[in-house]
C-alpha cells in the first residue's frame, strides 16, 4: 500500500516513519510513503500558500492552486482523504476500509484551514481523528496511517493480533498482566495463572465487556450478544447510574391554559405508562405529586388494586411496573422521599418544552454517575414558574427546532429518559 501525504510539513514526518513497525514495513514493503509539498508547485517569488479568508475573521486559508497541483500529481483512482474536525469520526471499521486500497493520499490542512472549493474539484473523504482541534491535519494523518497500517497483511508479527485488539470486536480489550505474578502487593488474578484456557477465555471476555460497558457502552447498544453475557451485563447492570434517576410527575403548581397557576387531575394513563418507563428502565422512583387529598386517595386506590388487589392477580407484570410509583402531596415531599433513599438530596431537573435549558441528557448522565437526579414533569400546560425557577437544572426541550412541539407528558417522559439512559446505562 501506499500512502500519498500531502502536507505543508514533510518533515514532521521523519521521525514517525523512520522508527518502530512503520519503518520495518517500510523496509520489507509492506508499505511505501511519499510525501508531497503544495508549496513545491507554487510560483510566486515568496513561494505562497495561503492567503486572507474573504468576509474577514482571524487567521490564513490554503490556497487552491497549490493544492490542486499537489492532488493532480497523485496516481489515477487514488483514494483521497482531508484530516479535517468536520470529518466522519475515524474508527477501526473505516480504517479496514482504507486499509484495502492501494493508494491513500492523507491531505493535512494547515492555518484555518483549507478553501472549501477543493472539496467541489475533487471526491475527499473528510475525515477527523476526535472532537478537538490541532494545529493542522499532521497529528491526525499520522493516527490514520498507524491505524490503517495494523490492517495489512504482515505488518503485526503475529497476525491475531489484530483481532484481539480494543475496538476489533466493537469492545474495549482486557486487561493484561506480565511478569512478576506480585508487585506492591498487587497480585495477578489467579484465573491467568491457572492454565485453564476455557476460563482465561471467559475471563477476558467479561473483563472486555466489563471494561465497555463502564466506559463505552454506547459500543453495546444494538450489538448481537450471547446469552452468556447477557447474564453477565445484567448483574453489572445493578450498579448503573438509571437507579439514580427519580421521577417527579407534579399536578400543583402547574399553568394553565392562559399561563395562571393551577391544579390538575391525575391521568391513569400517566400513571400506568409512566410506571412501566421506570420500570423498564430501572429508574430509582416515580412521584405522583398531588396536594389534592381526594386525589391522593384514589391514586392509592389505584396502586393497591394493581399491585396488592385483584388487579396483581389477574396482570402480576403490571405489579412490577406499579412498584416504583409512590404518592406525595408535593414536590418538596417527592425531594425528600429520594433523598432519604439515596442519602442525598437530589440534583432537581425541571422539565419544559420552552426553548430554553441549561442542561442536556448527556450532562444529566454524568450526574446520575455520582449522585441522585430527580426529573421534573409538568401537567397541564407546564411546570409553573416558581417550579423551574427553584430547580437547580433546566433541562433543554425536546425537539428544539421543531414548529409542534405538544408531546404527551407520558411520550415525554420516555423520551428523555431514554435519552439518558439509552440501552444501557
Ligand atoms: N485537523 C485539525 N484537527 C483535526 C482533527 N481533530 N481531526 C482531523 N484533522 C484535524
Amino acid at each position: 500500500m501506499h500512502f500519498h501525504i500531502v502536507t505543508l510539513f514533510p518533515e514532521y514526518f521523519d521521525s514517525p516513519l523512520g522508527c518502530g513497525l512503520i519503518a520495518k514495513a517500510r523496509e520489507n514493503d509492506i508499505l511505501d510513503v511519499s510525501r508531497i509539498n503544495p508549496r513545491e508547485f507554487t510560483r510566486d517569488r515568496h513561494r505562497t500558500v495561503d492567503d486572507r479568508p474573504y468576509g474577514g475573521g482571524p487567521g490564513m486559508v490554503m490556497l487552491l492552486d497549490p493544492l490542486v497541483q499537489a492532488l493532480n500529481e497523485l496516481p489515477a483512482g487514488c483514494r483521497k482523504v482531508l484530516l479535517t474536525p468536520k470529518g466522519k469520526p475515524m474508527d477501526q471499521p473505516l480504517a479496514a476500509s482504507l486499509a484495502g486500497e492501494t493508494d491513500l493520499a492523507l491531505i493535512c490542512g494547515r492555518y484555518e484551514g483549507i478553501d472549501a472549493r477543493l472539496e467541489e474539484l475533487f471526491d475527499l473523504d473528510l475525515v477527523s481523528v476526535g472532537d478537538f482541534v490541532l494545529n493542522g491535519g499532521e497529528a491526525a494523518a499520522l493516527c490514520l496511517m498507524e491505524a490503517v497500517a495494523r490492517f495489512l497483511p504482515g505488518f503485526l508479527g503475529k497476525q491475531e493480533s489484530a483481532g484481539e485488539e480494543s475496538f476489533s470486536r466493537g469492545m474495549l480489550e482486557y486487561p493484561h498482566y506480565t511478569r512478576p505474578e506480585e508487585y506492591a502487593g498487587l497480585k495477578v488474578p489467579d484465573v491467568l495463572l491457572s492454565g485453564d484456557h476455557g476460563r482465561i477465555a471467559a475471563w477476558r471476555r467479561q473483563r472486555s465487556l466489563e471494561n465497555t460497558f463502564r466506559m463505552r457502552p454506547e459500543l453495546l447498544a444494538g450489538r448481537l450478544l450471547s446469552h452468556e453475557d447477557l447474564d453477565f451485563l445484567k448483574g453489572l447492570q445493578r450498579t448503573r447510574p438509571g437507579r439514580n434517576l427519580y421521577l417527579a410527575l407534579v399536578h400543583h403548581p402547574v399553568k394553565n391554559k392562559t399561563g395562571q397557576d393551577s391544579t390538575t387531575s391525575l391521568t391513569n394513563l400517566d400513571i400506568h405508562d409512566i410506571g412501566r418507563v421506570c420500570a423498564t428502565y430501572g429508574l430509582g422512583g416515580y412521584y405522583l405529586c398531588t396536594p389534592l387529598k381526594d386525589q391522593q386517595v384514589l391514586a392509592r386506590r389505584l396502586l393497591w388494586h394493581w399491585r396488592e388487589g385483584p388487579g396483581a392477580q389477574a396482570n402480576p407484570d403490571r405489579a412490577r411496573a406499579l412498584q416504583g410509583v409512590e404518592v406525595v402531596a408535593s414536590l418538596n415531599d417527592a425531594v425528600e422521599k429520594a433523598a432519604g433513599l439515596t442519602g442525598r438530596r437530589p440534583r432537581i431537573v425541571a422539565t419544559s418544552a420552552a426553548a430554553t435549558g441549561d442542561i442536556d441528557c448527556g450532562e444529566v448522565l454524568q450526574c446520575l454517575r455520582k449522585s441522585p437526579v430527580l426529573m421534573v414533569l409538568g401537567t397541564g400546560y407546564g411546570l409553573s414558574d416558581s417550579v423551574i425557577q427553584e430547580a437547580d437544572n433546566l433541562l433543554a426541550p425536546l425537539r428544539l427546532l421543531g414548529g409542534y412541539n405538544h408531546l404527551s407528558v407520558r411520550s415525554a417522559a420516555s423520551i428523555i429518559v431514554d435519552r439518558i439512559l439509552g440501552d444501557l446505562a
